[in-house]
């Protein structure tokens, strides 16, 4: 398994390839395809439970979620998301439920600094913080976040929606890899939400998201065919039956 030292010594060598994952099959998926790090994001909020942002997750669907990504993995780093209104007791909480030590952090260099004292491998979050934010907007004002973000000890930095300049900027100045998501092609590496670059969550698409595949149209044809087969009588098949 990828440690988080073994991610931060890849700055300069070559692009960090992140996604998010929230379940067994995909977290298995993604391991097996190469992915370096897999996020278990409090994107799960919307994209998983349907909500309409991220502040509702608790600690123990995170801790839940991790541990069925956790069943899955065996290359990959995995980082925990810290949710909204968690600090140092629910980081400890999934360090003890769960043996892993890795967790992301919005903002907040003080708490960082906390957990790497406590050895956690801590992944920073600047930029747009869906935590903290009231409303979906490019963010300028993100660089003496995350130069503390460094000096608080973390490994890694997620960039999210900032000026792809700036951020080649700042990627430039920092000794840790940046990770970027709406922050151009000049950061250490890029992370997307699954489902989103799967093409599932069709009612979102930000300027920065590409679709790599059209799974929400794969899974609508499939559900349609199932349906016509049922209604006609030609599934199950005798070859499908005992
Ligand atoms: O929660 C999440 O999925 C994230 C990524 C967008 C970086 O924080």
């Amino acid at each position: 398994m990828f440690s988080a030292s073994e991610i931060k010594a890849l700055k300069g060598k070559r692009k960090i390839v992140a996604l998010t994952a929230y379940d067994f099959l995909m977290a298995k998926l993604l391991d097996e395809e190469g992915v370096d790090i897999i996020l278990v994001g409090d994107s799960l909020g919307m994209v998983v439970y349907g909500e309409k942002d991220t502040k509702g997750v608790s600690i123990d669907d995170m801790i839940r979620h991790t541990g069925a990504v956790m069943n899955g993995v065996s290359k990959a780093l995995i980082v925990a998301d810290l949710p909204y209104g968690c600090g140092f007791d629910e980081a400890r909480l999934i360090r003890d439920e769960l043996g892993i030590s890795c967790v992301k952090v919005e903002g907040q260099p003080d708490l960082v600094k906390a957990l790497c004292a406590d050895s956690f491998d801590v992944m920073g979050h600047a930029g747009l913080k869906p935590q903290q934010a009231t409303e979906f907007r490019v963010q300028k004002e993100f660089a003496d976040e995350a130069y503390a973000i460094e000096q608080a000890g973390a490994f890694s930095i997620v960039l999210e929606c900032v000026p792809a300049e700036m951020a080649a900027d700042v990627t430039s100045r920092l000794n840790i890899p940046t990770i970027g998501i709406g922050a151009g092609a000049g950061c250490d590496g890029q992370i997307l939400v699954l489902p989103d670059m799967l093409g599932m969550n069709k009612g979102f698409k930000p300027k920065f998201l590409r679709e790599y595949a059209n799974l929400d149209s794969a899974c609508r044809q499939a559900v349609k065919l199932y349906k016509e087969d049922v209604i006609s009588g030609n599934f199950p098949s005798h070859n499908e039956s005992y």
